[in-house]
């Protein structure tokens, strides 16, 4: 089978997105020793955990989750709404997470909580959204890097992890979605 530049066989979009699950994944589990261990730098993690999932859901609703609205049927748009209203969830949690000042059971059960939460999102994104476009391949590499040069952008602007909004991006010279089929 062919491989991508990348090296996993996936579009870079993908890709990308799904090594951003991971290294979420890693991080809580990190967490939970450092809980285990009573170790108070626990927050720092936490700190991570949450700025690292703004950014990715930024990209994923700035640029994935409108490209999925115009290439997917109108079946599969309660799905991708349903992942945006999970977004805003996460979102409440993590700014609920940022604005605690201990790190006692109650900063736990937010963080634990958080935890699950995505847990639930990651599964669906990965197991019912990215099957059904992973063959677009051409429109998802080059989703992928418009994806990793807002990731750089946000990253080069430092936002601020309680922003509710993130920096205005760019106007995106937007060359993909166009092929959508029929619906609508
Ligand atoms: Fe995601
Ligand atoms: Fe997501």
């Amino acid at each position: 089978m062919a491989k991508t530049k990348t090296g996993s066989g996936k579009p870079l979009a993908i890709e990308t997105l799904m090594a951003d699950h991971r290294k979420v994944e890693a991080l809580f589990e990190k967490y939970q020793k450092a809980k285990e261990n009573e170790d108070e730098s626990r927050r720092d993690i936490a700190e991570t955990v949450c700025a690292q999932l703004t950014v990715h859901a930024t990209i994923e609703e700035e640029i994935f989750y409108p490209w999925l609205r115009e290439f997917l049927e109108e079946d599969d748009m309660e799905m991708v709404e349903e992942a945006q209203v999970e977004h805003n969830g996460a979102r409440d949690l993590i700014a609920q997470i940022q604005d605690t000042s201990d790190v006692d059971a109650v900063y736990d059960a937010k963080v634990k909580v958080l935890s699950e939460y995505i847990k639930h999102h990651v599964k669906e994104e990965e197991h019912e959204i990215f099957p059904k476009v992973e063959a677009e391949k051409e429109d998802l590499d080059e989703l992928g890097e418009q994806m990793e040069a807002r990731r750089a952008e946000l990253k080069e602007m430092e936002m601020p992890a309680d922003a509710k909004s993130p920096p205005p991006r760019k106007p995106a010279n937007s060359g993909t979605g166009a092929r959508k089929g029929a619906a609508r």
